[in-house]
């Protein structure tokens, strides 16, 4: 799907940032420029970033799980219901 119209960003290019690396979305504005222009598409970007971080395991976790430990994602607008 196409996240970003003026820089023909999409889920995907995304997605391929958070898996190598990118851990704010200023960084990822930065390496794409998705939002950077028009900006109609800032909060699609930031609710697909949001969603491909929850899903990508911290280096914390990595640790958990290589001692044996389950690790759930949960995704950012589900931890707020959780909590309240
Ligand atoms: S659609 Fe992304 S900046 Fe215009």
């Amino acid at each position: 799907m196409i996240v970003c119209v003026c820089h023909r960003v999409s889920d995907r290019d995304i997605e391929h940032e958070v898996r190598h690396g990118c851990t704010s979305f200023d960084e990822l504005q930065d390496e794409l420029r998705v939002g950077t222009s028009c900006g109609r598409c800032t909060d699609c970007a930031r609710d697909t970033f949001d969603v491909a971080r929850a899903c990508r395991p911290s280096h914390a976790d990595a640790a958990l799980v290589a001692r044996g430990l389950q690790v759930i994602a949960i995704a950012p607008a589900v931890q707020a219901q959780v909590v309240g």
